[in-house]
């Protein structure tokens, strides 16, 4: 009994010792991005302050006019509920969560984060994001 515990003990501990890595590389490296996109809106308004996870809320629940009409909201392919998995509502393709908590690894990829947010504010707004609200929204999904 006792050593069937400990070899239990034994068997899970470098997994969560490999989780919470995990999570704090993701956190350092959402944090670089925040940090530039913080740069960045400082730059286009020396009034900037910090970001805010209300107004990213505000961005990611808007149905917007200036897009695609397939896709007048962030919530049209990632749901309303950040923690559940989204469909592409042009392809019909599944996405995984958005959520932080659920999806560690989200955000955590500069490159990636760029690409998407240009696609996909061009998709719902019909223009790109700015920085500030870029920061708003990861800082919301942060979270979440
Ligand atoms: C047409 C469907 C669609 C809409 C609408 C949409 N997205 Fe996405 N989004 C995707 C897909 C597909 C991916 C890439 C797959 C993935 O990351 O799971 C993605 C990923 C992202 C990522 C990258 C996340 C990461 O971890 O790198 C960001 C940022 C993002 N979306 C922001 C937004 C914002 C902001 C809106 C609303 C303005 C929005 N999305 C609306 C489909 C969409």
């Amino acid at each position: 009994m006792i050593r069937t515990l400990v070899l239990v003990a034994l068997a899970t501990m470098p997994t969560l010792a490999t989780m919470s890595t995990l999570a704090r590389a993701g956190e350092s490296a959402r944090d670089a991005i925040l940090a530039d996109y913080a740069a960045q809106s400082r730059a286009a308004d020396p009034a900037f302050a910090a970001f805010s996870a209300q107004r990213g809320e505000t961005l990611f629940r808007t149905e917007w006019a200036g897009g695609d009409p397939r896709t007048p909201s962030c919530t049209s392919c990632h749901t309303a509920d950040p923690k559940n998995s989204g469909r592409n509502a042009k392809t019909g393709r599944p996405i995984d969560p958005v959520a932080v908590s659920v999806n560690p690894s989200r955000f955590t990829d500069s490159a990636d984060v760029e690409k998407q947010f240009g696609r996909d504010c061009k998709s719902v707004l019909g223009r790109a994001c700015t920085a500030l609200e870029k920061g708003d929204y990861i800082t919301f999904m942060a979270g979440q």
